[in-house]
Order: C-alpha cells, then sequence, then structure tokens
C-alpha cells in the first residue's frame, strides 16, 4: 500500500516575537497535520539578522528537523559558526563554497525513511551568486540516490525565478517552495509532473509591521532614502507555513494546502 510522508513548512520567523509565535502554534499544527517532517525558515530571528545557537536549540525543542535561512542570516556574525557546526541548519546551497555552512541535508526519520532537502537563493533583485538552476541540476542526481522525497526551499524576490524553478525541476522533486517576501502568496498547487508549489510561504511574526520591521523604521527609509537601523516589531502575531503530503514511493506530491494563523483581518470589524 503506498504511503504518504507529511511535511511542514513554516515561513521567515522574525524576531523574538516570531520565534514565540512558533513556540505558541506549531505544537497545534505538527498534531493537526500528523506531521513527520517539519522546516522552519529562521533568517530573521535576530532582530531580523539569522540566528545563534541559542534559537536554533529552541526551534529543534519544538520538534524541527531542519532549519533554513536565506540571505540575511549572513548579517549576523554569530550566525556563520552555527551554520559551520550544525548540518541541520541550511545556508543557500549556490552562495561560494567557501562560506562555512552547507545548503543541503538528508532528514532520516526513525523508521528508516529519508527527505532531502535542498536551500536555493534567486539572483533577480539578489546578490550574483552562482546559477540556483545549475546548482540543482548538479546535485539532483546525489540526492535522488538517497531518496526519491526531494524539497527544495527557493528563497528569492522574483516570483518568475521561483516559478520557472519549480516547474524546471517538475516530477523532479517533490516540492518547491518560496521564501523570502514575508507575504504568503495564493497559488499554492501541483504541477503536472507532481511537484508541489507555492511562491511564498510568508512570514511569521508581527504583522502590525511592515514584512516583520517596526512600521515607523520602513516609513523613515522610504520617505528619508537613507539607511535606518531594522527593529523588529512586536504585535499582531500569526504563524504562515505549508503542509504538503508525498507519496513515499514516487516522491510525487499529493496534496499541498497553505495556512495563516490566525487568519488576517478581512473587515474593519475585526479590527475594532
Ligand atoms: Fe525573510
Ligand atoms: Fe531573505
Amino acid at each position: 500500500m503506498a504511503r504518504t510522508l507529511r511535511l511542514l513548512f513554516i515561513g521567515d520567523l522574525v524576531g523574538a516575537a516570531g520565534l514565540r509565535t512558533l513556540k505558541k502554534f506549531l505544537p497545534m499544527f505538527c498534531e493537526h497535520y500528523q506531521s513527520d517532517v517539519v522546516i522552519v525558515n529562521g533568517e530573521n530571528i535576530v532582530n531580523g539578522k539569522g540566528l545563534t545557537q541559542k534559537e536554533a536549540e529552541a526551534i529543534f525543542e519544538l520538534g524541527t528537523n531542519i532549519i533554513t535561512t536565506g540571505n540575511h542570516v549572513w548579517e549576523n556574525w554569530k550566525s556563520r559558526p552555527l551554520l559551520a557546526s550544525n548540518r541541520r541548519v541550511l545556508r543557500p546551497q549556490n552562495y561560494p563554497g567557501k562560506n562555512p555552512g552547507s545548503g543541503q541535508a538528508i532528514i532520516e526519520l526513525a523508521d528508516g525513511r529519508k527527505v532531502a532537502v535542498l536551500h536555493l537563493q534567486g539572483r533577480v533583485f539578489m546578490q550574483p551568486i552562482d546559477c540556483p538552476f545549475q546548482t540543482a541540476e548538479r546535485l539532483l542526481p546525489r540526492l535522488k540516490a538517497e531518496t526519491s522525497m526531494i524539497f527544495i526551499d527557493m528563497h528569492a524576490e522574483a516570483t518568475a525565478e521561483k516559478m520557472a524553478l519549480a516547474r524546471y525541476l517538475d516530477g523532479q522533486i517533490s516540492a518547491l517552495v518560496g521564501t523570502h517576501t514575508h507575504v504568503q502568496t495564493a497559488d499554492a498547487r501541483i504541477f503536472p509532473g507532481g511537484t508541489a508549489y507555492i511562491t511564498d510561504v510568508g512570514m511569521t511574526g508581527p504583522y502590525d509591521s511592515v514584512l516583520g520591521m517596526r512600521t515607523e523604521v520602513a516609513f523613515k527609509r522610504f520617505t528619508l532614502q537613507t539607511p535606518h537601523k531594522y527593529e523588529s516589531a512586536e504585535h499582531d502575531c500569526r504563524i504562515s507555513g505549508v503542509h504538503i503530503e508525498i507519496d513515499e514511493q514516487s516522491g510525487q506530491a499529493l496534496h499541498i494546502e497553505n495556512f495563516m494563523h490566525p487568519p488576517l483581518p478581512r473587515s474593519a470589524d475585526e479590527l475594532r
């Protein structure tokens, strides 16, 4: 009988509030979805910049298998020793290889099931790092030799770049989810080859903000056109994620659904 692996992915944690939100809601969603594998993006936890050993431990204590990150992880010097020492904390694979850490890992569950995780970053409106398409093509045969279930966190700004990569790899990977923009998109779907996709999973953290940053700081940056210190916001916290079901034999996705909890207000009444 075909068996199904249930994977939960949580979008970018922002600030201490984001970590608190994860602690509050993750157990409920793991229970609800009966998740076998949990992956959390932690690129923005310490004032928007990366994470340290302490935050990583707190996230792993909740049962998380892998933490992915992104471009902001490099802005926190304390993240680098963590990337160098903990193989369960990933940075995008297509950065120059002399940077600490790795962007690939194999999760081995207690019952022997394996899931490969590949972390990539886009190049449109971002650093001109190695090509994510070629990096994926180069690494997939090695990952496929380990398991049919392959998951990609594609950390990128441009919608087209994320969607193009997912379609380019359709049928070769179980799922590709986008991170980095902090706004959940309404396009969760499965492509014809069996690859689940969403352009962006969205943010876990304070929504009384501009993408997790204090609104007054965002105003200063945009109106004054000069740098102003990033400060994470605190209030109106929500968790954003996707639940994906994967056929263990074929590695094809069977189902994807996105969630945000609590949902955003859709009427003025809800704000009163
Ligand atoms: Fe982020
Ligand atoms: Fe990012």
